[in-house]
Order: structure tokens, then sequence, then C-alpha cells
């Protein structure tokens, strides 16, 4: 198996002066790596400058809280590197979009509106972790005039606008309001961090790539009782990486269109909330960072320098019954965790939090986490008195848990399909709209089994509703597997069985590897809820 996957060095070597006369600028080039080499215009030079590490504040997105909130989706002249600006296609002009933050319970209508070049096509937005009904899950929809053919999913021919889904796509030029009631199971639903991202049959990674990603938080009644950091000390994190030209533009990985197995794309640049490197502020005192991994393909396995303890909080889908101290996690595309750290312990230091290498996992090969530093915390040397604190226990499993059934009623296989035209499959087929794999009654408690039987790690998000682990393996999972998710990292081989209860909303949901090409290319599947 290949992968992009070297090991790259997170900092270009090249930094200097935008501006130097032409007869040293020719000079200069002819010593450039050619990936450095950019065209002369007129005397100016331009060659990319890479931000020196720990040099840029590390940017916290614009929250929004509003109950009705309209979100252009637009081009936008994003900074990222020194130098140049970066044209991207965002929610809102920034990149990640806008952070919503909203409370459990209270229906939130967002309207998205298509302001982007009809080159993007029509668009969907998922909010990824929700529970909503499935005309507002953000479905990928099926071809279209603008997409009249799939490369890797077979689609049912003469499909309605409703059989595809492709009623509830925004065409270019218009809008779309999602509804959000934020409940579950007749409930406020459970706080957690979660994000939304495009969600476009075929081109998922291409629109997310180019910027189409922002974090959302949810807060409920039982996290906001607990004394657990917040306000300015409750951090979302956003990982994800890119590659950008000579002229600091965003590179083009998908024209390549690298095929299964191989068709993971990776960055050269792990981005911070948009920044290379970035460093923050904090004060000697506790803070709760949620961190999200959206990356297209790469693994991260987090840690602090120094050795400072890291203690899990939350997964996926929110507070986890306990609180797990860990010294590294690892953190697969479309998982989120939330950590609480203690700066008191670092007074005055520079703490790094980085990524290495995979230290476990039955087949470590399967993904290659990213090693490098990730940003850079400046610990304020003042001595801060801190009244937080993370309690020993947190929310309790739902009670549907202990009565989840315990041999699986549905197996989920993935394998790679061969021939001239090799793509990834669920239980023998690419993704179609129309095609329904399995199915759940409302208020029903499912236990499913997700098969790896390939030879690369895949992510496994199910939509609808958060899913308990009942084991890996037939082992019993780790303490923070244990526990709701929503995306489940599997090696290749693993077998993990899980639990759900499907609630409030019929319809269909789709199944995918969040490895967003294995998505695009027909890694993707569907269930339906029954009345
Ligand atoms: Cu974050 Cu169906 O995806
Ligand atoms: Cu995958």
């Amino acid at each position: 198996m290949r992968q992009q996957l070297q090991p790259q060095p997170p900092i270009d070597a090249i930094s200097r002066r935008s501006l130097l006369s032409a007869a040293a600028a020719g000079a200069l080039a002819l010593t450039l790596p050619p990936a450095a080499r950019a065209p002369a215009s007129g005397t100016r030079l331009r060659v990319r400058r890479s931000a020196r590490p720990y040099s840029t504040p590390l940017p916290i997105p614009e929250v929004l809280t509003g109950a009705d909130l309209t979100i252009p989706m637009r081009e936008a002249e994003v900074a990222i590197l020194p130098g140049r600006r970066t044209r991207m296609w965002t929610y809102g002009g920034s990149f990640p979009g806008p952070t919503i933050r909203r409370p459990a319970g209270a229906t939130t209508r967002v309207r998205f509106e298509h302001r982007l070049p009809r080159q993007a096509g029509e668009l969907t937005v998922h909010l990824h972790g929700g529970h909503n009904r499935c005309e507002e899950d953000g479905q990928p929809g099926g071809l279209t005039a603008a997409q009249p053919q799939s490369l890797y999913c077979d689609i049912s021919a003469g499909l309605s606008a409703t059989e595809s889904g492709n009623e509830l796509l925004i065409a270019p030029g218009g809008e779309r309001t999602y509804t959000y009631e934020l409940i579950e199971d007749g409930a406020p639903e459970r706080a957690a961090f979660q994000w939304y991202h495009d969600h476009r049959l075929d081109r998922t990674a291409r629109n997310v790539w180019r910027g189409l990603a922002g974090m959302w938080i949810l807060d409920d009644e039982l996290d906001a009782s607990l004394p657990l950091p917040r306000g300015q000390r409750d951090i979302p994190l956003m990982l994800a990486d890119r590659s950008f030209d000579a002229r600091n533009q965003l590179t083009d990985p998908f024209a390549a269109r690298r095929r299964p197995p191989d068709d993971g794309v990776t960055g050269r640049h792990v981005l911070v909330n948009g920044a290379v490197l970035p460093y923050h502020r904090v004060r000697a005192q506790r803070y709760r960072l949620r961190v999200l991994n959206a990356s297209h393909f790469r693994a991260y396995e987090l840690r602090l320098s120094g050795g400072l303890p890291i203690v899990q909080i939350a997964t996926d889908a929110g507070l986890m019954p306990r609180p797990v101290r860990r010294s590294r996690v690892l953190l697969g595309p479309g998982e989120r965790v939330e950590l609480v750290v203690d700066f008191a312990a670092a007074r005055g230091r520079r703490i790094h939090l980085l990524s290495g290498r995979r230290r476990q996992g039955p087949n470590k090969l399967g993904s290659v986490s990213y090693a490098g530093p990730l940003m850079q915390f400046r610990v304020g040397s003042q001595r801060e008195p801190d009244r937080s604190a993370v309690p020993r226990e947190l929310r309790p499993l739902p009670a549907w848990v202990a009565e989840a059934p315990a041999e699986p009623s549905h197996v989920w296989r993935f394998t790679v399909g061969g021939g001239l035209r090799p793509r990834w499959l669920i239980n023998g087929r690419s993704f179609d709209p129309a095609f329904v794999e399995a199915s759940a009654r409302l208020g029903q408690t499912v236990t499913w089994e997700l098969r790896n039987q390939t030879a690369v790690a895949h992510l496994i998000h199910l939509h609808h509703t958060d899913w308990y682990m009942l084991s890996r393996n037939g082992r019993r999972p780790p303490p923070w597997e244990a526990c709701l998710k929503d995306t489940f990292f599997l090696d290749p081989g693993e077998r993990v069985l899980i639990a759900g209860r499907v609630s409030d909303y019929t319809g269909k949901y789709v199944v995918h590897c969040h490895m967003l090409d294995h998505e695009d290319h027909g890694l993707m599947s569907q269930f339906e809820v029954l009345a």
C-alpha cells in the first residue's frame, strides 16, 4: 500500500523578503526546489514565504449564537501564509467558518446562501454530530446537470429529485434554510462539540479542502452545571492540513484522480484554526481544549510537550461517564476530543501541542499519524487562583446502552473492488442514494458490526444519532471508547460492535468513511429509520 504520508518538515526552509531585484531573484530561483519557484511578474518575484513558527496568534473564529442565522457561502481571500492571501470557498468569509454555539433544545435556523462560482455546483451542508430530520441532514444528493455522472458511485438511473435527494441541494445563486431542533429522544440533545461541512456527492473532499468547514458547540444544563473551565478558557481547535502553491493558493490534489486504495489526500501544512504553527497565550490555570480533526485523511496522535498531563472529558458525542487521564490521544478524521489541561504546572513556560507517530494499534501502518508540532501555548508567569475542576463523574450513559442486543443484526463490511475502476465498497456496493442497506424502527436500539476488510484504516461515521461501542475485536473497548461517539477508527482487519437508539425522525441517513476521498470514492451507504 502506498500512502502520501512521508514525514514533511512543518515549515518551509525558504523564508525571505518577497521583493528582490530581478537579478538577485533569478539567481536565487535556481537554488530553490521546483515547487518554491514562482513566475516573475515585472521585476518582482514572489516566492512563498512560510511563517516563522509560533509567530501567528491562534485565530479564534467568530461565534454566532442567534436562533436565526444567515451564512453566505462565498469566495474570500483568507490570510493563512505570510504574504499573498489564499482564495478560498468559505462559510461567511473565514476559514474555519464562524463557530455556531447554541443551547440544546432551542430550535435554530441557519440560512446558507450559495454565492460561490457556478463551477462549485450544488452544495449541501451537514451538521456532523447533530440529530436532525433527514431532510435537514445535508444529504449528498445524486446526479444533476452540473454533475451528470459519478466516477465511483453506481447511481440508479432515472431517479426523481426526491429519490436522489437533489431537491435538498443548494444550487449556485440559491439558498436553503436548515432547521435544527437540537432535541434527541424528545429531550434536549446532549452537549457536544460538533462541526458543519459540505457533503455533496463525489465532491465533499474538494469542497471541504477549499474551505467549507466550521465548528458548532452545543451547550446544555448538565455541562454548564459542572465546574469545568469556561469562557476564554474553553478553546475550539480545528486541525486541517492543506498544501499551497508558490503563490499561496490551495493546490488541487483531486485533479490527479488518485484511485482507491491509494486515494488519501494529505496537505503539507497542518493548520490550527486556519493558521500554521500558531501560538496562544494562556494563564497558569486549567483550560478546556476542544479538538476537531477536520483533515481529509491524516490522523494525529496528540500529546503535550514537557509531559504535561491530558485529561480527556469528552468524545465526539460530548461528556464521557468519567474523565480519563491520557498521555497520547489518537484522533482520526471526523473525530473530536475535549481535553482539560492544567497549565498551572507549566507557569512561565512554553508548551507545545504535538502530534507523534502512532504507538499502538493492531496494524499501525493502516494509518500513519502526522509527526510534528501543531501549536504553542505561552503560559503566563503569574500564579492564578483557579476554581475550576474536573469532577470524577461527568455524564452517565443513557439507559438504552444496558439494553443493547449483544449480537449484531447487521454487518457493514468495507472492502475495495478491483477491476478497471477500483472503488470502495460497503457490502459489495458503492453509494447509491436510492439504495438502503439496513433499517431500524423508531425507538429501537440496534447493534451493528463494522468490519474493515481492507489494508487501510477507515473512520466510519454514522449519521442520525450517537453510538456506544460495545466491543473492539471482541474485547471490551478502552475507557475512552466505552462511550458515546459518532465516528469510529477501524484499523485494517478490525471489527467493532456499536449500538445506537434511533428516535424522533424517520427517513434515510448515511454511513460513510470520513476520509473524504474514500467517501467520494464510494465508501458510503445508508440506513433507513422506519416508523
Ligand atoms: Cu462529517 Cu457525513 O459527515
Ligand atoms: Cu476510509
